[in-house]
């Protein structure tokens, strides 16, 4: 297998194997590689969904995503983000991932990696980033790091208890009910957390999920997110990847948050299958 990195922040592809077909050997070399670079992008790989949800369960137990309407039919495991419309209706969800975020850290045991597979890929925008959160918090200044040491952060589902995001049309109205329906009791999880097999620190909190520091008073909890916020956004923690269809990416939410770009022209598909793996409890 051949190993590229895809820049010097993040990220690598892997060229050369079939995800379908790996033996022990490759799966540990692979399993080293998504340690090192935190996203890798496996090219040309042709994946239906029992292969892809095969192959996601040798990173660990895989999770049910607490929206059910997007399942695929027949596996509960994979679901279908995807702006494909029939007979008027969408046939996954056209705007999931539009706010910076790393996956269920609203929920007591978050996601360890997610597994993204392009089915099919607009000619313009549909872009992912993630940003790397071991770098975030290598770059903040030692004051900074004493001051986040034995924080801790909420998080939640709901789009409406949070006035960083926007709540997309679809869920306005009759959505807010939808949202208090599926939405799991808060996390709090550490703002800093260690990753469990690296034993780096990683900063631990997102615009899409994370509301409020425990420890502290409102508007000192909400300054510091805003600060917090706006470091793990600087470019120079950024990698943003371009699809190609048939690419199968996969990360590591323990030290990443990750942005769909969205800027998909209307009468462009983009259509993908995503299965998640579940991690352990952040310490
Ligand atoms: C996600 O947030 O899991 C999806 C990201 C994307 O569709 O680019």
């Amino acid at each position: 297998m051949q190993i590229n990195p895809l820049s010097d922040i993040l990220g690598a592809e892997i060229l050369g194997i079939d995800v379908g077909n790996l033996d022990k050997g490759s799966l540990k070399e692979v399993h080293e590689a998504f340690l090192t670079y935190h996203v890798l992008v496996f090219r040309q790989q042709e994946l239906p969904p029992e292969h892809q949800i095969n192959f996601a369960r040798n990173f660990g137990e895989l999770d049910i995503h607490i929206q059910k309407d997007n399942q695929f039919s027949g596996h509960e495991e994979l679901q279908i983000l995807s702006n494909k419309k029939v007979d008027g209706k969408y046939i996954g969800s056209p705007s999931a991932g539009e706010a910076w975020h790393s996956d269920l850290s609203y929920t007591d045991i978050p996601t360890l990696c997610t597994m993204l597979y392009a089915v099919e890929i607009p000619e313009i925008g549909g872009d992912t980033e993630w940003s790397n959160m071991y770098r975030a918090y290598d770059a903040l200044n030692s004051d900074m790091k004493k001051r986040l040491a034995g924080l801790h952060a909420r998080h939640t589902f709901n789009r409406f208890r949070n006035p960083r995001v926007e709540v997309p049309d679809v869920y306005k109205g009759k959505g807010k009910e939808r949202y208090v329906d599926v939405a799991p009791p808060d996390a709090i999880h550490p703002v800093v957390r260690t990753h469990p097999e690296t034993g780096r620190k990683a900063l631990y909190i997102s615009e899409r999920f994370t509301i409020g520091i425990e420890e502290l008073e409102e508007e000192e909890g909400q300054n510091l997110l805003d600060e917090l916020i706006a470091h793990q956004k600087k470019r120079e923690f950024i990698y943003r990847h371009k699809w190609s269809e048939h690419d199968l990416t996969i990360w590591d939410n323990r030290c990443l948050i990750h942005i769909a770009c969205g800027g998909v022209p209307e009468g462009q598909i983009r259509h993908m299958h995503r299965v998640i793996v579940r991690g352990d409890k952040p310490f």
